[in-house]
């Protein structure tokens, strides 16, 4: 199935400014479903959650759609997906709640490809626990995250892996799955960053063995929602610090404070917008989760094909350099251009009506790794499900400039 772009992008009202959106990898923008569908739940009246009237039902209705449709999103279990902000503050709290199970001698492994919210939760409550940190390595020719050092990194008393599901920066994808596979042998829990990934790929969470799976809606065309999928019976057995008289059910337990009810609303229609995006997600006949897959596939093969007309125009250029060629990759391009600093090439595409990000986007230790941090690290630009060749062309052409 094939995606049909301009109908996909005449979704998007933002698009129609002219601007070549390639920033998506920091955040999509919203389908106008999704403005719709946060707007009709601010007009139809929202109460606080637990309540006995009809405002309040609606609150609570509309967070268990929320985490319905993020559970056919990645294959989890509705009554484990745990609501907040973003994944940073979600993962502090996920970090602070399974530390005060660690003691000294115990061990974390973190890998140098993850953006730091999926690195410096970990380190930080390591740190307070007397647990030592272990450090992945990231291979500075190719960008991979070769799982086989893995099998020297987790031992005994391994109690957590932090791995992402794709690199924010580089695209890179690590074989998840061999790595949580590593972990679970000798009894420790995953914690995988979807952030990145969830919006280029179908996802299952079972498949990737993440026992934790992160992501935040505002990167797949939804409003800024953070989620934490996992299993039920695994939140059951962990304590964070929570008020007296909140919930202290599951996921609620871990959701601190009063949610921003119609922007789940949006997350729900963000992810029935993803449903819908291939041609074959218009039959009622399947459930949302078997429409998200197939539209998650064809999102997939779109991005990946235009990927391929970015990395080549890139190349094609003697002044630009690429960083990262793992064997699986998201689109996302990460490149300097010789005689210019990352910001100056912002600026100029910036003058050219496209949008890219420069800096290390918060992958600080990869930029560390490669090599490039001190200098001002590189130019990201991103692929999602609504950008098209027109302007993959404009942005070679506008890097030919310079
Ligand atoms: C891979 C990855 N992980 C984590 C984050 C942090 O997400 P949030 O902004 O929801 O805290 C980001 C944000 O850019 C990201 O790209």
């Amino acid at each position: 199935m094939k995606l049909n772009v301009e109908a996909v992008r005449a979704c998007y009202p933002a698009l129609a400014d002219g601007y070549a959106y390639l920033d998506g990898a920091a955040g999509t923008q919203v389908p106008t479903v999704v403005i719709e569908a946060i707007s009709a739940a601010q007009a139809a009246g929202l109460g606080n959650s637990g309540g006995v009237f009809p405002a309040s039902h609606r609150a609570d209705s509309i967070t268990a759609d929320c985490r319905a449709a993020i559970a056919a999103l990645t294959g989890g279990d509705a009554d484990g997906i745990v609501l907040g902000p973003n994944m940073t503050t979600l993962t502090y709290r996920m970090a602070g709640a399974l530390a005060s199970t660690w003691a000294p001698g115990d061990e974390v492994v973190v890998s140098r490809l993850d953006h730091d919210a999926n690195i410096r939760p970990w380190v930080q409550a390591a740190e307070r626990a007397g647990a030592t940190v272990r450090w992945a390595e990231v291979d500075f020719e190719t960008g991979e995250l070769p799982a086989a050092q893995y099998g020297e990194l987790i031992g005994d008393r391994t109690r957590l892996v932090a791995v992402t599901a794709a690199s924010n920066l580089i695209g890179t994808r690590p074989d998840v799955a061999a790595i949580t596979a590593m972990a679970h042998s000798v009894g420790a829990l995953s914690y995988v960053d979807g952030v990145h990934a969830t919006p280029h790929q179908p996802v299952d969470v079972a498949a990737l063995g993440a026992d934790f799976y992160a992501t935040s809606a505002y990167k797949w065309s939804g409003p800024h929602i953070g989620a934490v999928v996992a299993e039920p019976a695994l939140l059951d057995t962990l304590h964070p610090d929570k008020l007296v008289p909140s919930p202290d059910a599951v996921p609620e337990r871990f959701e601190l404070g009063t949610p921003s009810f119609a922007s789940l609303a949006g997350v729900t229609a963000a992810v029935h917008h993803l449903a819908s995006l291939s041609e074959a997600g218009g039959s009622d006949a399947v459930t949302l989760r078997e429409r998200v897959l197939s539209s998650m596939a064809a999102v997939e093969r779109h991005e990946q094909e235009l990927f391929g007309v970015l990395l080549a125009g890139l190349d094609s250029l003697n002044h630009v350099r690429t960083y990262g060629r793992a064997v699986s990759r998201t689109a996302t391009a990460y490149f300097t251009v010789a005689g210019r600093t990352p910001r100056q090439v912002a600026e100029h595409l910036a003058t050219r009506k496209i949008n890219v990000w420069h800096g290390d986007n918060y992958a600080w230790e990869l930029t560390g790794a490669l090599g490039i941090r001190d200098s001002g690290s590189a130019v990201r630009a991103g692929l999602v499900h609504y950008n098209d060749s027109t302007e993959v062309e404009r942005l070679i052409a506008a890097i030919a400039e310079l």
